[in-house]
């Protein structure tokens, strides 16, 4: 009998690319969304990709009735958690905000997948790592404290998982991601930023089709080889199977230790100038970019060290940074209707 896994945020970015590769590996989804952050674009996309409709709910899960409602009347095997706040300098000035949307979100469902014996996934973020003293980060590199409310809604939801699991004997996984980036090859679903980018790639394609006038690189003047900072990008498409991969662990109880924690990233350091010089290449365009000083809060370098993932969740990275950009820029013009 296949299982349900419920997909909080399923409408989003990451949500969607991962309701398609667990559709189609064979799982029924349920995608639960309160539309705050997003448009119908992703989830009319996910049917497309799959050429069905797939069971769509719009909720909030700051609603702990709702949220127990859903779990009571539905037999779901795992939950992944996206439905949460993501813009780091938001997060500064509405603190507030993304406390009581990330963590009461996060709370009831715990709550109900403690009540209805449910696995949980949270979508963690390498933010956890702050500004690394070594290079590459494995599970075991120390969390540094965080730099923004939304870093430390990441590392609290986190704990809330590792201390429920300790005490109810539940199952839960955090994934650890680095930077995701690109869009389906489809190009149906994509990134869709409200607003001004705060993230690279997506500044950089709305910069290539003349949304904005000019992509502004943050600092030329780091301690790397181009003097531009290293992250770990990790194509869209390979961080949504390593959620197949991690949900199939935990509802077949392969599980080594009942809380887990993975880094899902390349294991490749690349500069912002070695993206950008990346999409010029392989989308065969010039980008207007210029250099202006640093952005408060960066760090310098970070990437993962992805040998865990390989090893137990027999997951790894296989797109091409150049893939990635393509199928980015894709997107964009799919967007533009080009
Ligand atoms: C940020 C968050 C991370 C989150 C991720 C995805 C922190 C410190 N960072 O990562 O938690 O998971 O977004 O939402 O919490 N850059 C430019 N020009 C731009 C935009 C970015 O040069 O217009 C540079 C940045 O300085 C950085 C790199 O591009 O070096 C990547 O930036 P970004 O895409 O915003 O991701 P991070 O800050 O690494």
């Amino acid at each position: 009998m296949s299982k349900t896994v419920l997909v909080s945020g399923g409408a989003g970015f990451i949500g969607s690319h991962v309701t398609v590769e667990l559709s189609q590996a064979g799982y029924d989804v349920i995608i639960a969304d309160n539309m705050s952050n997003c448009d119908e674009t992703n989830y009319k996309g996910v049917c497309a990709i799959l050429g069905k409709q797939l069971p769509f709910i719009k909720m909030d899960f700051c609603d702990s009735a709702a949220t127990e409602k859903l779990f009571s009347e539905n037999k779901i095997d795992a939950v992944i958690h996206f439905a949460a706040f993501k813009a780091v300098g938001e997060s500064v000035a509405e603190p507030l905000m993304y406390y009581k949307n990330n963590l009461v979100s996060f709370l009831n469902i715990l709550q109900a997948s403690r009540e209805h014996g449910t696995n949980v996934l949270f979508s963690s973020s390498a933010t956890v790592y702050g500004e690394p003293d070594e290079t590459p980060v494995t599970e075991q590199s120390p969390r540094k404290p965080a730099t923004s409310p939304y870093g430390n809604t990441k590392q609290m939801c986190e704990d809330f998982l590792r201390d429920c699991v300790a005490a109810y004997g539940m199952h839960g996984i955090a994934l650890r991601y680095f930077n995701p980036i690109g869009a389906h090859p489809s190009a149906l679903i994509g990134e869709l930023p409200r607003g001004v980018p705060n993230n690279l790639v997506p500044f950089i394609t709305q910069t290539a089709i003349g949304k904005r006038e000019c992509l502004y690189i943050f600092g030329n003047d780091y301690p790397t080889p181009d003097g531009t900072c290293l992250r770990d990008y990790i194509d869209i498409v390979d961080l949504a199977k390593a959620h197949v991969c991690a949900v199939s662990r935990m509802i077949e109880g392969r599980m080594e230790e009942p809380y887990e924690i993975f880094n899902i990233g390349t294991g490749r350091p690349v500069s912002v100038l070695e993206l950008v010089n990346a999409f010029e290449k392989v989308n065969g365009l010039k980008l207007n970019y210029r250099f202006a000083p640093r952005r408060e809060g960066d760090v310098t370098a970070v990437w993962a060290d992805p040998s865990l993932a390989e090893r137990k969740l027999g997951w790894k990275a296989t797109r091409t940074v150049e893939q990635t950009l393509a199928a980015a820029w894709a997107w964009e013009k799919h967007l533009a209707g080009k």
